[in-house]
């Protein structure tokens, strides 16, 4: 039996996608655990290139089962895009599975997540509009609609009467905005519901049968550690857990089934949104990175905000989660810049620390300068051809995170990769 899960260990886009692809053809099933269609995983195969938001990136393996856990919110319409899209490229769905304990993304989720970050102002988070904060709150709240609901005339209409009221309320109460119309967003979900049924099944049980049958098994975290609610740097964290911790409540697995965390970092930072960023450049090289990384949102098209890796922040993550092996993604995007830093310690109130306090925004980083290799890596598949001072910079991320390194990514294809650890699955 193996349960691996592949966990994001900054601010989420560190290619959690091509680590999945990757391995998914090793995975009976794959499996996302939290967050919703806030995640945009690209992956460029044989196929295409797609950036998946809600279905699990093992979608592509044709041997792969492929499961959207309890733990996920559900926006219907946007995963009925999603699948269309896929279905049109030739992706087989059959084995697409949707929890019917997922909770719905409704419209008025996202109406409340735009006008709750416009009511903020200069306060807000830069969520990504989608309706993920205001979904996640319904669900503890017990107000949620559940996918299972979608599917039950009678219970959805008398629970959507009730919850719409207390919306409409406070759309135009609060925000003085158009209330939602009872009709329109109830046949909506009636209609999306009937689309989705065919998809819809108790994966709790289905996650626990692989296991039992000795299966091997992907967890796929979406965003990173630190936007998580508890362990990111909060308020500036999206409203689910997308820790390993999160995968037992995710998907409805004891967390003695788990084996393995593998870390996936990129070779440096970079964040979208509001919130602390200790080790964010405001020189040439962030301008280098950006362009040479692409390193927009997947999303939301925002330029995403560029800093040096922060090992103080790569520990929390990485004891957070127990990764025992980690994965660094974008190694390539480094070629051409002459020298490299790496934060190791912080100085917060004239005190050096290496550990990360609860309150990022008063720390300075203190940085190791590491020589630049100067050279293109990105055809290099094995460990031992990188420049030395590639691999001097890996050993030392290695040593720093204190994780095994197990996988070096230097492009965006499957087959820009240089297998370090080839056991992981
Ligand atoms: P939300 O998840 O849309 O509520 O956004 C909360 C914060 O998480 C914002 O800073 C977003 O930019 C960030 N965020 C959410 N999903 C992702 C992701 O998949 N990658 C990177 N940042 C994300």
């Amino acid at each position: 039996m193996t349960v691996v899960v592949a966990v994001g260990a900054q601010w989420g886009d560190e290619g959690k996608g091509k680590l999945v692809d990757l391995l998914a053809e090793r995975a009976s099933v794959v499996a996302r655990y939290q967050g919703g269609n806030n995640a945009g995983h690209t992956v460029i195969n044989p196929l295409g290139e797609f950036r998946l938001q809600l279905v699990p990136a093992g979608i592509f393996d044709p041997k792969t089962t492929c499961i959207i856990g309890n733990g996920v919110v559900v926006d219907p319409g946007s995963l009925l895009t999603e699948i269309e899209l896929l279905s049109s490229k030739g992706v087989d769905l059959d084995r697409l599975f949707l929890s019917e304990r997922a909770h719905v993304v409704m419209p008025y989720h996202i109406l409340q997540d735009r006008l709750e970050e416009q009511a903020k102002g200069p306060r807000s988070i830069g969520t990504t509009g989608r309706g993920i904060g205001p979904a996640y709150a319904d669900k503890v709240s017990r107000i949620g609609i559940r996918v299972a609901d979608l599917l039950d005339k009678d219970l959805l209409h008398e629970r959507l009467e009730f919850v719409l009221a207390l919306k409409n309320r406070m759309l135009t109460k609060l925000y003085d905005a158009d209330p939602l119309s009872f009709k329109e967003t109830y046949d909506a979900c009636i209609e999306q519901g009937a689309r989705l049924s065919r998809y819809v099944a108790d994966t709790c049980l289905m996650m626990q049968q692989a296991v039992a049958r000795n299966e091997k098994v992907l967890l796929e975290g979406a965003q990173g550690t630190l936007l998580d609610v508890d362990f990111g740097t909060y308020p500036f964290v999206t409203s689910s857990s997308p820790t390993a911790g999160a995968v037992c409540s995710g998907v409805g697995l004891p967390p003695t089934a788990v084996d393995k965390v593998i870390g996936v970092y990129k070779a440096y930072c970079t964040r979208v949104g509001e919130g602390p960023f200790p080790t964010e450049v405001k020189d040439e090289a962030e301008q280098t990175i950006r362009e040479r990384g692409h390193e927009y949102g997947t999303v939301t098209g925002r330029p995403r905000r560029i800093g040096w890796f922060d090992a103080v922040l790569a520990r929390h993550t990485a004891r957070i989660n127990g990764f025992g092996y980690f994965v660094v993604n974008r190694l390539d995007i480094l070629d051409t810049l002459p020298t490299l830093k790496i934060c190791t310690r912080y100085v917060v109130d004239g005190v050096e620390t290496e550990n990360a306090p609860v309150r990022l925004e008063r720390c300075e980083p203190i940085y190791e300068e590491h020589p630049g290799w100067l050279a293109e890596t990105g055809h290099i598949r094995s460990f031992g051809d990188l420049p030395p001072q590639a691999r001097n910079y890996l050993e030392r991320l290695a040593e720093l995170v204190g994780a095994k390194l197990a996988i070096v990514s230097v492009g965006p294809r499957r087959e820009d990769t240089i297998m370090i650890l080839d056991d992981l699955l």
